[in-house]
C-alpha cells in the first residue's frame, strides 16, 4: 500500500479504473501542503483544470482563493485542494455513479493520509458523497457535521456551495459562503 501523498499521485496518474481515463489530458490528483488542517473537496476538473493538471485553476478558483483568503487567512498552498473525481467528464457533465465509485479510493487515500480537522465540501456532489446524505446544498449548509463511515479520521465537514454557483447566483450565496468559511476558520482555530 502507498505511503504518501506523492506515491498515491504517481499511482493515480496511470488510473483507468473508469471510462474518464480515455477523455482527460491528465489526472488532476490535487494540490497544496500534504498535512494541511483544512482541505477542500470539489465535484471533478474542468477544461482549464484539465490543461493544468491542477484543480480550480479557472474562475472558480479564482473566487475561492479570495474568498479563502479574505475569509480564513490562508493561500491554495496552505490547505489541500482535491475533487471527488480526478478526470475531467467530457463537456463538463455530472460524474456517473459508476465514476465516482470507481474514484473514490483516490480521495479516502487522501483524507486518510492528510487527515485534515476540516473538510469544506464544495457544492452537492462532495456534500452529499462525504455527508452520505440526499439533502441538497442548500439544506445540509450552515452547519458542520461529523465525517463518519468512510473513513476513520476525526474530521469535521462543512458544506458549503460551489463557487461556480456562487459565481452564477450573486451576493446572498456569496455571503452564505462566507459565514460557511468562517466557521471552517473557528473550526481550525478550535
Ligand atoms: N470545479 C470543480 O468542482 N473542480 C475543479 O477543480 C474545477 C471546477
Amino acid at each position: 500500500m502507498s505511503s504518501t501523498l506523492g506515491e498515491v499521485a504517481a499511482e493515480a496518474a496511470g488510473c483507468t479504473k473508469c471510462g474518464l481515463a480515455q477523455g482527460r489530458t491528465q489526472v488532476v490528483f490535487g494540490m497544496g501542503d500534504p498535512s494541511a488542517d483544512l482541505m477542500f473537496v470539489g465535484e471533478g476538473p474542468g477544461a482549464e483544470e484539465d490543461k493544468q493538471g491542477l484543480p480550480f485553476v479557472g474562475r472558480s478558483g479564482k473566487l475561492l482563493d479570495r474568498l479563502m483568503a479574505e475569509e480564513i487567512g490562508l493561500a491554495r498552498d496552505q490547505c489541500y485542494i482535491a475533487n471527488v473525481v480526478k478526470c475531467r467528464p467530457p463537456d463538463n457533465r455530472d460524474p456517473k455513479p459508476e465514476e465516482v465509485a470507481a474514484c473514490r479510493p483516490w480521495l479516502e487515500r487522501q483524507i486518510q493520509l492528510i487527515a485534515p480537522t476540516v473538510i469544506v465540501t464544495l457544492g452537492n456532489f462532495s456534500s452529499k458523497l462525504l455527508i452520505d446524505t440526499k439533502t441538497g446544498i442548500t439544506k445540509l449548509r450552515g452547519q458542520s457535521y461529523p465525517m463518519e463511515g468512510m473513513i476513520s479520521v476525526n474530521t469535521v465537514i462543512i458544506p458549503t456551495y460551489h463557487p461556480a454557483a456562487v459565481l452564477r447566483g450573486g451576493g446572498l450565496q456569496e455571503a452564505q459562503m462566507r459565514s460557511d468559511l468562517v466557521r471552517a476558520r473557528m473550526a481550525i482555530s478550535g
